[in-house]
């Protein structure tokens, strides 16, 4: 039972506070392992309120205590980083900048399901000799990870964001070697994977990958080949886990039902395999018995359950999450005031 990579945009000025660390531990069990929210490599990777970094000093200094608590109480804790790439608007960026990406292609706005509008900046195209520095700059965020106490990191390569706008052909247009083939698309990816591996050791890293989504205009033409292609350079640095992302689920009778599309790219990962999407207990259950998965990772019910694995182990019921505090602001509510399971009435 793997607690979910989850933004919560509570992070004031990039730093986690006290009440981070409130959070984390209290979904920390002995041996579980915890991913933390996308957290931002350098000034030029943030495009969303209140979200982490790990780039400063001060930074990796209020991480510490956030990782100490994780640790404390036996969790395992990997923090997952990330670059939003053209997901950002010159708000975010220093200097108002143009937010960077491989094109200058910029986000079709879209309005949200409360009405709002989501618009993002138009971006400005990295030339190859540019690369290798955001590169470094996930490889110096690695370290830092570690500075700060985490057992490892997530590079998070999926959604829509930077290095996954490299990898797919629906916004990669580049004409240079970070451009047009396979080999070419997934090269940005795989330099960011192989410099965090020659930081921290291959024991350390993991890669969230999601194929088959298509967020933030970001899809793929051959999602089946773009996940093998990955997963086969994956296997030759050694990635300790990948952690994929079902495909969006169809309803019947009111309920998602799970896609169950990823046992190909499981069969070849020599690695740790991890499930996410759209898993209950049951089918968390089945989905390991089965040999579908290793692990499986719970976002919204680890969210509003902080005791989820206690409530698998006893079949116990399940508070409901509330989507309407999922990315609001305050420090406790919609946070850390999930309620745990009474034990004396179980
Ligand atoms: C509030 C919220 C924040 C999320 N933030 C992130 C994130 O920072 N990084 C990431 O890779 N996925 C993020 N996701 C996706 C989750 O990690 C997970 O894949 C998704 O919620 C599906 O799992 P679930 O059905 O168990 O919630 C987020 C999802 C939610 C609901």
């Amino acid at each position: 039972v793997v607690h979910a990579p989850l933004t919560r945009s509570r992070c004031y000025n990039n730093l986690p506070g006290e009440h981070v660390a409130l959070y984390y531990s209290q979904r920390a069990s002995k041996g579980g392992l915890l991913i933390a929210e996308s957290t931002g490599v350098s000034e030029t990777a943030q495009g969303y309120p209140n979200t982490p970094g790990i780039w400063t000093k001060e930074q990796v200094e209020a991480w510490k205590p956030v990782v100490e608590a994780v640790h404390r109480k036996g969790g395992v804790f990997f923090c997952q980083i990330w670059h939003v790439g053209r997901a950002s608007t010159y708000d975010y960026q220093p200097s108002g900048q143009a937010p960077i990406s491989c094109t200058d292609k910029q986000i079709t706005p879209e309005v949200l399901e409360d009405g709002t509008v989501e618009e993002f900046s138009a971006p400005r195209r990295l030339t190859e000799d540019e690369n290798p520095h955001i590169v470094n700059d996930f490889r110096l965020a690695a370290r830092n990870c570690i500075e700060a106490g985490f057992d490892g990191v997530e590079i998070h390569c999926a959604f829509g964001y930077l290095i996954e706008q490299f990898m797919k052909d629906s916004v990669n247009d580049r004409t240079d070697k970070y451009g047009g083939s396979m080999e070419n698309r997934c090269r940005f990816a795989l330099e960011v994977i192989k410099a965090a591996i020659d930081e921290i050791g291959a024991d350390r890293v993991g890669v969230r990958l999601s194929p088959y989504s298509n967020c933030l205009d970001c899809w793929d033409s051959d999602p089946d080949a773009l996940g093998l292609y990955m997963i086969h350079a994956m296997n030759k640095l050694g990635v300790l886990y990948c952690s994929m992302v079902e495909p969006e689920g169809v309803k019947v009778d009111g309920k998602v039902q799970i896609p169950y599309k990823l046992l190909h790219f499981r069969k070849a990962f020599a690695g740790t395999f991890i499930v996410a999407g759209g898993y209950n207990r049951e089918e968390g259950n089945k989905a390991v018995s089965e040999g579908y998965t290793d692990l499986v990772a719970y976002g919204k019910w680890f969210l509003a359950n902080p005791d989820l694995p206690k409530r698998f182990e006893l079949n116990a019921p399940l508070n409901k999450y509330d989507r309407s505090t999922f990315y609001t602001p305050d420090p406790v509510v919609g946070y850390t005031d999930y309620p745990f399971l009474d034990l004396s009435s179980v």
